[in-house]
């Protein structure tokens, strides 16, 4: 089974992207995956693969529990290229007791995780029985982090060393964790930062090196508190660390990754080119049904892949150059969406201006460009339905839009802001000031 621009499992259950990494010609992206039903269970590695970050093979699971102490789910981690081989690291949970009634869930939430490994010679072929180790046992040290609640390894190489970051919690408040390494093999604690604005606990922290400093991306849990759906959210801030010490500060305060706030997870990597590349899972709160192409009633996707800008000091995530190369077919609605090909379209938006996009309602008002999901994401109750950006500057604001049967995603003025919004039962028609409809 392919994909195209979009990637999700194959059937069933996919979160956090996993794993990502440009490696001998290709694009690998793993993904947590639950292969028996449309929602959360066992955890599982899911893979595909892509030259062109545009099309997208599935290569079925790669990663699987076998271990006693991974027996309950491959959680979320990242890849690494040592020596030509490659380097897949994990988080491994074991529940203490499975629910008596379904056996992917633990009894009572309470389980252990430690950090564990996957060697692959060429990123193909994945031996779960002989080529895992574990290599961080459960942390027993409540003052270094939580036997629970330490997980999602983001490794990478800067100078002679290996880093590996971890999110965590103590006290109800998230913290990232640092290790070193001198091989990728075995790992020391090295350093941590704890602050408010990581949430209760922090989920799958990315540290990466810019031309200027670092970008840390982070999802803390708990942060948005006005009830509705979702309360974590994926966040990102400039940064400074120190490789001797492993001490992290953040430049600024942490900032949303992206304004429709369904966004969750982002990982990065460096592409072909050397750019620094994010992608993300797109929370869905109910499943997409069996579609006439074979795909089996599924739920999660990963939003477009993103490149790392700084324009004048600031981050900015304008779409991957070579996803909007792709989208070269003038076409006149959204009827390609039948025959699941995305179509791309651009506008310029004054004050006041609206666009209908097949019952999705973008506006620009008081400033803000605002996304409005209400008519198409219908019965769903406690869900964000109108989410806006920040006040822009300029008396108009261009917007690159790509849209697929459950996602549109606004990029506001080449990423200064990105809007994502899942949806669902989108019409065909298009109103308003559109420049250009492309379809791939
Ligand atoms: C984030 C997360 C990770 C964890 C994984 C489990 O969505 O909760 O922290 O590793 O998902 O599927």
């Amino acid at each position: 089974m392919k994909d195209c621009v979009h990637l999700k499992a194959p059937g069933n259950w996919s979160n956090d992207p996993n794993g990502f990494i440009y490696y001998q010609g290709e694009y690998h992206l793993f993904y947590q995956h639950f292969p028996y039903a449309p929602r959360w269970g066992t955890m599982h590695w899911g893979h595909a693969v892509s030259r062109d970050l545009v099309h997208w093979e599935h290569l079925g699971v790669a990663l699987f529990p076998t271990k006693d102490y991974d027996r309950n789910g491959i959680f979320s981690g990242s890849a690494l290229e040592i020596d030509g081989r490659m380097h897949l690291y994990y988080s491994a949970v074991k529940y203490e007791q499975p629910s008596a009634e379904d056996i992917h869930l633990a009894e009572g939430d309470r389980y252990e995780t430690s950090q564990a490994m996957l060697i692959s010679r060429d990123g193909r072929h994945f031996d779960n029985w002989e080529d895992k180790r574990q290599i961080i046992p459960v942390l027993t040290d409540p003052a270094l982090g939580d036997r629970k609640d330490t997980r999602d390894p983001k490794v990478w190489r800067e100078g002679d060393h290996y880093y590996m970051v971890l999110g965590s919690t103590r006290g109800g408040t998230g913290r990232v964790l640092f290790f070193r390494s001198d091989d990728g093999l075995s790992w020391t604690y090295a350093n941590q930062y704890a602050s408010r604005e990581l949430g209760r606990v922090l989920e799958c922290p990315d540290l990466a090196r810019l031309d200027d400093g670092y970008l840390f991306l982070g999802s803390p849990m708990g942060i948005t508190d006005d009830g509705l759906s979702y309360a974590d959210q994926a966040m990102y801030a400039r940064a400074d660390f120190d490789p001797e010490t492993c001490r992290m500060t953040l430049r600024d305060p942490l900032a949303f990754l992206d304004h429709g706030l369904d966004l969750y997870a982002p990982q990065s990597t460096l592409d072909r080119e050397g750019r620094r590349v994010v992608v993300a899972w797109m929370r869905m709160p109910q499943p997409v049904p069996e579609a006439p192409d074979g795909r089996g009633p599924w739920n999660g996707m990963m939003c477009l892949p993103r490149v790392v800008q700084l324009r004048e000091g600031r981050v900015c995530f304008p779409v991957h150059p070579d996803v909007s190369a792709a989208f070269t077919r003038p076409v006149s609605d959204l009827s390609p969406l039948a025959e699941h090909k995305p179509v791309r379209l651009r506008a310029t938006l004054r004050e006041g201006d609206c666009l209908d996009l097949g019952g999705y309602q973008v506006r620009l008002r008081d400033g803000r460009i605002e996304g409005d999901r209400s008519a198409v994401f219908a019965g769903l109750q406690g869900r964000r339905l109108i989410a806006r950006s920040p006040r822009l500057t300029g008396a108009c604001c261009r917007l690159d839009i790509f849209i697929d049967p459950n996602l549109i995603e606004l990029f506001i003025n080449e990423g200064e802001y990105v809007l994502s919004h899942v949806v669902y039962g989108l019409g065909t028609q298009l109103d308003g000031p559109l420049e250009q409809i492309c379809t791939i």
